[in-house]
C-alpha cells in the first residue's frame, strides 16, 4: 500500500504520494486528467529506462511533449528557463496544460519555476528521483534557478499539484547522490523527528543496503517532519529555519570549495557536526547526545570530519549567509537529539573552539 501526506494550506495543499513500485498508469492519469498537453523535463543523467516508461503510460492517453536538459547544477540557469519558457510557448501550452519535473532536485527546481512564471502560473507536478529530491526539494513549494551572483537568488514559492515518489528509482542512484540525500535524512531526525533518529539508529545496514522497506520508513518519516515544517511556514518567515540546521557552516564549506568537490550533501553533513559541537560547548547539548549523533552519522558512513577546514577560512562566508540578520549571524543549534532552534546568542569564542577539539 502506498503512503500518502497532504502538504501545504488550502487552496494550494498537494499529496506527496510514497510507493515502493514503479509509477502506476492508474496514478499519472488520475493527476493529469484534467490536463491536454504535458511536457516532461529531465536531464540526461536520469536513465533512459524511466523516461521511456512514463512514455509508456502515457501513450494514447495525452499528448506528451520531452525536454531533456544537461545534468549538473549548471543546467539551473537563465538559459535553461529561456529553453523551457520557449518550449512551452512554441508548444502553445496553456492553462489547461501541465509539466512535469522527472528528475532531482535540479529538474524539479528549473521546471517549477518555469511553470510559475508560465502565463502566470502553469500546473506542474514533482517526480522525484534521487533520494535528496524525495525528502527535501520537491516538497515545500520552493523553486529557483541559480544566476552568477549566487545559487538560488532568483526564484518563487510554487506547490506543485502533485508529488510522485517511487522509491524505484533509488536503484540506479550512485553512491555520492544517495548519501547526499541520507545527509538530509539524518537532519529531520537532529531537528525534530525522534522517531526517526530511532528507525536511523537501528537500521543502518539495511540503509546502507537501500532496502526498501526501511527506505519507506525513513522517507516518509523524513517527508512528514519536512510537510510540518512548511506547512505551519510556507514562505519562511519561522519555523522553516529550523530546515538550515548544518547549513550555514555547509553552505560555508561549499563556496570555499568554489562548489567543487564536494556535494551539497557531504557539506551539510560537515556542517550538522560542527552545529552539534558548537551546541555541545553552549552547554545546551549534553555530552551523550553529542556522541549519539556522532555515532549515527558515522554509522551511516557519512564523513563528519570537518577538521580539514579552519574557523578563520569559512568566517568570510559565513557572513555572507542569508541567515545574517542586521549584521548577526544566525544559528541553528539542539537542546537535545530532536529539539532543534534558533538563535544569535551564542559565545563567539565557541565557533572557533569548535573547530580546535
Ligand atoms: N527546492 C528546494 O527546497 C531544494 C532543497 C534542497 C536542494 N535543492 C536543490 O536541489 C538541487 C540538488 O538536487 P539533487 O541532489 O537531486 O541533484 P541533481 O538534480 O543534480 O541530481 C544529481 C545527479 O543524479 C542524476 N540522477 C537523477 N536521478 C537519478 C536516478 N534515479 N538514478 C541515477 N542517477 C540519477 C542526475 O542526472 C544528476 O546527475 C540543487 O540545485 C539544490 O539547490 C532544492
Amino acid at each position: 500500500m502506498a503512503k500518502s501526506i497532504l502538504v501545504g494550506k488550502k487552496p494550494t495543499n498537494y499529496e506527496v504520494k510514497i510507493s515502493k513500485n514503479p509509477i502506476s498508469k492508474k496514478d499519472i492519469l488520475s493527476a493529469i486528467k484534467t490536463h491536454n498537453k504535458v511536457l516532461i523535463i529531465t536531464d540526461n543523467g536520469v536513465p533512459i529506462k524511466y523516461i521511456q516508461n512514463i512514455k509508456k503510460l502515457l501513450r494514447g492517453s495525452i499528448k506528451t511533449y520531452f525536454l531533456t536538459l544537461p545534468s549538473g547544477e549548471k543546467s539551473k540557469s537563465f538559459k535553461s528557463l529561456k529553453l523551457i519558457l520557449e518550449n512551452l510557448a512554441s508548444l502553445k501550452f496553456d492553462r489547461t496544460d501541465c509539466v512535469i519535473a522527472l528528475g532531482g532536485g535540479m529538474v524539479g527546481d528549473i521546471s517549477g519555476f518555469a511553470s510559475s512564471t508560465y502565463l502566470r502560473g502553469i500546473d506542474f507536478i514533482q517526480i522525484p528521483t534521487t533520494l535528496l529530491a524525495m525528502v527535501d526539494s520537491s516538497v515545500g513549494g520552493k523553486t529557483a534557478i541559480n544566476i552568477p551572483e549566487g545559487k538560488n537568488l532568483v526564484g518563487a514559492f510554487y506547490n506543485p499539484k502533485k508529488v510522485f515518489i517511487s522509491l524505484d528509482y533509488l536503484k540506479t542512484l550512485s553512491e555520492k547522490e544517495y548519501k547526499s540525500g541520507l545527509g538530509e535524512v539524518v537532519k529531520y531526525s537532529f531537528i525534530l523527528n525522534k522517531k526517526l533518529f530511532k528507525i536511523l539508529k537501528e537500521n543502518s545496514n539495511l540503509i546502507l543496503s537501500r532496502n526498501v522497506n526501511i527506505l519507506e520508513n525513513i522517507v516518509y518519516e523524513s517527508i512528514l517532519t519536512k510537510a510540518k515544517i512548511v506547512t505551519k511556514d510556507e514562505k519562511e518567515s519561522g519555523i522553516r529555519a529550523l530546515l538550515n540546521f548544518g547549513h550555514t557552516f555547509g553552505h560555508a564549506i561549499e563556496a570555499k570549495n568554489n562548489y567543487k568537490n564536494i556535494s551539497h550533501g557531504e557539506a551539510v553533513v560537515l556542517g550538522m557536526a560542527i552545529a552539534s559541537q558548537i551546541s555541545y560547548l553552549e552547554n545546551l547539548l549534553s555530552k551523550k547526545d553529542l556522541l549519539k549523533i556522532n555515532k549515527l552519522i558515522n554509522a551511516l558512513e557519512l564523513n563528519t570530519n570537518y577538521k580539514d577546514y579552519k574557523y578563520s577560512d569559512l568566517k568570510p562566508y559565513l557572513m555572507n549567509d542569508k541567515k545574517v540578520a542586521k549584521g548577526k549571524l544566525n544559528l541553528i543549534l539542539l537542546k537535545s537529539v530532536g529539539a532543534a532552534f534558533k538563535t544569535d546568542k551564542f559565545k563567539q569564542t565557541n565557533l572557533s573552539k569548535a573547530f580546535k577539539l
